[in-house]
């Protein structure tokens, strides 16, 4: 049998060099920020302990499967607040209101320097899980925030310098799921009718273990591309329904994979909300992109289905604009992803209609009066704030700059609750020795913006609308965002949410500064 120390010895001699390496730097930013509670004498209304920890599932029929899991308990609140799913390595559904004063201790008992960023939420510097927070096994990190966030779809993952992939690929990763009042007064399905679906793909050798980045410098510049597809951490999932309403709550937690979601018997996809909550009014769509990091709210309606097999949830096959030599990922790839590349079509889940049921919901046509915020109020209207993403020699560059763990560049300072427009491109046809053509998913920390345009000759099918953290960028693309940056001022990241891109250093700090503060420098 192979034991959880072989594990991580799968990722191969390369990566294993690599492990020491970071290993080593960890030992310094050691903080101890989190021996002294930043809490002042205010009581949570929801306290939660997660723990990192090695552990085992029964995925297939043989052997176990090693995984790397965040396990949760309620210390205070609502039993409620965490929801465990069935059978999961995947970490538990936290579900918590706007509003309330949450505490989580984050216990580390991985074998790896770590650290939790609430992914979506805005949150003081200290509470954002950037890398330098990271602590090492059998130390404890505590948060303590409130939720200032609208109702939506966020969630929790690693984010330790160099190995956030490896980590939440190992099963580290959960949905954070915030309620409101705007969102409760419309009655959407709920309890058993809202179905969280957590969508990644994984590599299994034939002993059922994990395999990583197998295919060496290749699936380092791709990410990782997984051959089996789960949800929830389940492989072959199904959803046993009733013929009625359902809400189902999507995220692209995979390393690198693109779904191209569509329903198999040609129904529309009907989607209510993005990343950060609904939108004004739900949008049919025949499909959708989902890159990795990006969520999707969609509503289900089985009333017109029969009992037996129901739609099938799929990802359609598409082009990723990697046509010329790398052409499918076949070159130097490893046995797994050629089985499965970036763009290859394949079943996600499968809906059993398991019962007929006689109730009448009706999707509500005004979903929220959340406005987009207004170019108005962009203070850098004549010269938006452009970044060129590009893969050179293993490194993953943002503007020619990789990754430095407490460096932030003079022209990466932004004042708190200001409205900017930032520009990404992906440039296409970048084919140098090292070059890619590869999507990249960019993703912000403490900010959220609406997409204003986006060029390029991409087929199209990305999802743009409403209040977004994160944005798909296929070979060629650009796009404009106008982003509205937090209120809490610190160092924070903004990188590509391909982990393995973003390992390679395809992420910077950005500073948030308060208005005085920027009078000073
Ligand atoms: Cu979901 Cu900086 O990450
Ligand atoms: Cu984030
Ligand atoms: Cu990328």
């Amino acid at each position: 049998m192979i034991t959880r120390r072989q594990l991580f010895s799968l990722a191969g001699g390369a990566a294993a060099g690599l492990m020491t390496h970071s290993l080593s730097a960890w030992a310094s930013p050691f903080r101890g920020l989190n021996a002294v509670t930043p809490v002042n004498g205010v009581q949570p209304d929801v306290e939660l302990r997660l723990t990192a920890m090695p552990t085992e599932v029964s995925l297939f029929k043989g052997s176990p499967t090693a995984v790397w899991a965040y396990r949760g308990e309620v210390i205070k609140g609502r039993p409620e607040s965490l929801v465990h799913l069935k059978d999961s390595f995947l970490g538990p559904v936290i579900r918590v209101r706007k509003g309330q004063r949450i505490r989580i201790h984050f216990e580390n008992q991985i074998p790896a320097s770590s650290i939790i960023h609430w992914h979506g939420l805005h949150v003081p510097e200290e509470m954002d899980g950037h890398p330098r927070f990271a602590v090492p096994q059998g130390s404890s990190y505590l948060y303590d925030f409130e939720i200032v966030d609208r109702a939506g779809a966020y969630w929790y993952h690693p984010h330790p310098h160099g190995r956030t992939g490896h980590q939440v690929y190992g099963g580290m990763a959960g949905l954070f799921l915030v309620n409101d009042d705007e969102e409760e007064a419309l009655d959407l399905p709920s309890g058993d009718y809202e179905i969280p679906l957590v969508i990644q793909d994984r590599s299994f050798n034939m002993d059922n273990q994990l395999v990583y980045l197998a295919g060496g410098m290749m699936d380092r510049m791709t990410g990782h591309m997984g051959d089996v597809i789960l949800v929830n951490g389940r492989p072959r999932f199904t959803v046993r329904a009733a013929t009625r309403a359902y809400r189902l709550r999507l995220l692209n937690g995979s390393n690198a994979r693109v779904y191209k979601l569509a329903w198999d018997d040609g129904s529309p996809l009907t989607v209510i909300g993005g990343d950060s909550g609904l939108f004004a009014q739900p949008q049919d769509r025949p499909f959708v992109l989902l890159g990795p990091g990006e969520r999707l709210d969609v509503w289900a309606d089985f009333s017109r289905y029969s009992t037996g097999p129901g739609p099938i949830l799929v990802s359609r096959g598409f082009d990723t604009g990697a046509a010329g030599m790398m052409g499918g990922g076949r070159m130097g790839r490893g046995m797994m992803s050629r089985i499965l590349p970036n763009g290859a079509p394949f079943q996600i889940m499968k809906v059993d209609i398991a019962k007929k049921k006689k109730v009448h919901i009706r999707l509500p046509q005004r979903l929220s009066r959340q406005r987009p915020p207004s170019l108005e109020d962009a203070t850098n209207r004549r010269q938006p704030r452009r970044f060129e993403l590009s893969m050179f020699h293993m490194h993953g560059l943002i503007n020619g700059r990789s990754f430095r763990m407490n460096e932030v560049a003079e022209d990466e300072i932004v004042r708190t609750d200001a409205t900017e427009i930032w520009e990404f491109t992906n440039p296409d046809g970048q084919m140098g020795m090292m070059g890619m053509n590869v999507p990249h998913p960019m993703h912000l920390h403490g900010a959220q913006f609406h997409v204003l345009e986006r060029s390029g000759a991409y087929q199209g099918g990305h999802q743009d609308e409403g209040w977004k953290d994160t944005v798909l960028l296929m070979p060629g693309e650009r796009v404009r965002l106008l982003v509205r940056f937090g209120k809490y001022s610190g160092l924070l990241l903004y990188h590509c949410h391909n982990l393995e891109h973003g390992d390679a250093g395809m992420m910077r700090n950005y500073l948030l500064k308060a208005d005085q503060e920027m009078k000073i420098i």
